[in-house]
């Protein structure tokens, strides 16, 4: 039987109903019961058109594409009421071939959205599916993205567009060490060197200067190339670099800017063992738009959870989650999933909801 997964929920007060909490139900009403301007960021994957039936019914089995349109529709314009004015909304449609034509209900949505709700489409990030369903069609090709509409309702959106796609590794070092290590490891390789002394020692200062480059800022990272140890650079503007290698035994490459940040997200189709959902989108781009769109603390809505990604890419960035879903087995899945989650997460989720609201 379906059991609420958070026992203290019953006994907070309630400015913000559901906060960490699944519930089921339909999510056009629940979202009624939400007050307004208060969500910071509403994230989901609605029912496709006509792709299968969900145990509980619900959205998308409309006859029509207009009747589907305008029931998404109704849930949308209640997420726009519940975001705050620094808020943001996305959402992930997959299309629908009928009659070997593709009915572009992705692009009908997003047109509805923006005509109909005020909104701004700020992207449409693509996701790039790495493991496409094989298929083997003749007289078409597989599709392999899907679209990911970021709308908002005001040009005052929270936007932290560094922690977008950041990689692993402090990007200033450039993977050359972190910290206090940056660029240490070019020493040991100058020592190592045929290098002549005199050539050790230019090479030793020039790297003493542009690890300091990189500790006040100035630049990004850099890559150093030594005679003997690394391969030589050729071409285009490296042909100088290569003159530089010959003639003192290294060259330094500066490294400028920011990488550009791109809409596009490559990551594959994820599958859970023993999951009894059929159509969960990856939590690495619930996490991606997660860190680009909010702060810890704040809240994250998903009005049609499925099995809970949503609320699991929430937990680990340490943002209160709601989820909505009309099936009761998939809210039931949803909240094992959470209860599975790190222990350190729950325990981040008992200390908030004693504190919060
Ligand atoms: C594409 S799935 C979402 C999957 C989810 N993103 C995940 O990763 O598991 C859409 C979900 O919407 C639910 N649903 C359909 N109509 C609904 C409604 N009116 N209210 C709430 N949930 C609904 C379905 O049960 C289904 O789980």
């Amino acid at each position: 039987m379906y059991q609420p997964l958070t026992a203290y929920s019953a006994t907070r007060s309630s400015n913000m109903p559901f906060w960490n909490e699944i519930v089921c139900g339909d999510s056009e009403k629940l979202l009624q019961l939400i007050p307004s301007d208060s969500v910071d960021l509403v994230i989901t994957s609605p029912p496709y058109f006509h792709q299968r039936e969900y145990d509980g019914g619900g959205i998308g089995n409309e006859k029509k594409t207009g009747d589907y349109i305008s029931a998404l529709m109704n849930v949308f314009r209640e997420c726009v009421r519940i975001i705050k004015p620094t808020g943001s909304i996305v959402v992930n449609i997959g299309d629908k071939y009928e009659e070997s034509s593709l009915l572009l209900m992705p692009y009908r949505f997003a047109i509805a959205a923006t005509e109909q709700c005020g909104v701004t489409l700020v992207n449409n990030v693509t996701w790039v599916k790495s493991n496409p369903t094989p298929r083997q069609f003749k007289r078409r090709l597989v599709s392999s993205t899907e679209p990911f509409f970021h709308f908002v309702k005001s040009k005052n959106y929270k936007y932290f567009i560094d922690e977008f796609l950041k990689p692993a590794y402090e990007p200033s070092t450039n993977g050359n060490g972190t910290g206090e290590n940056v660029g240490k490891k070019y020493f040991g390789l100058i020592e190592q060197s045929a290098l002549a002394p005199q050539q050790k020692e230019m090479a030793r200062n020039a790297l003493e200067e542009v690890i300091e480059e990189v500790r006040n800022g100035e630049i990004q990272g850099f890559r150093m190339k030594i005679r003997g140890i690394h391969s030589e650079p050729f071409g285009g503007q490296e042909g100088g670099r290569k003159i530089q290698l010959d003639k003192n035994g290294f060259t330094i490459i500066r490294i400028y800017g920011n990488p550009l940040k791109k809409d596009v997200i490559a990551t594959p189709v994820e599958s859970l063992k023993n999951c009894p959902h059929p159509a969960i989108y990856p939590v690495k781009i619930v996490e991606e738009f997660i860190k680009l769109l909010t702060q810890t603390n704040d809240i994250v809505l998903d009005p049609f959870v499925g099995s809970g990604s949503t609320a699991i890419a929430a937990l680990q960035h340490k943002r209160m989650y709601i989820g909505f879903d009309i099936s009761q087995e998939y809210c039931a899945y949803a909240e094992q999933r959470i209860r599975d989650a790190k222990p350190q997460l729950l325990l981040w989720e008992k200390n908030n909801a004693e504190n919060a609201y």
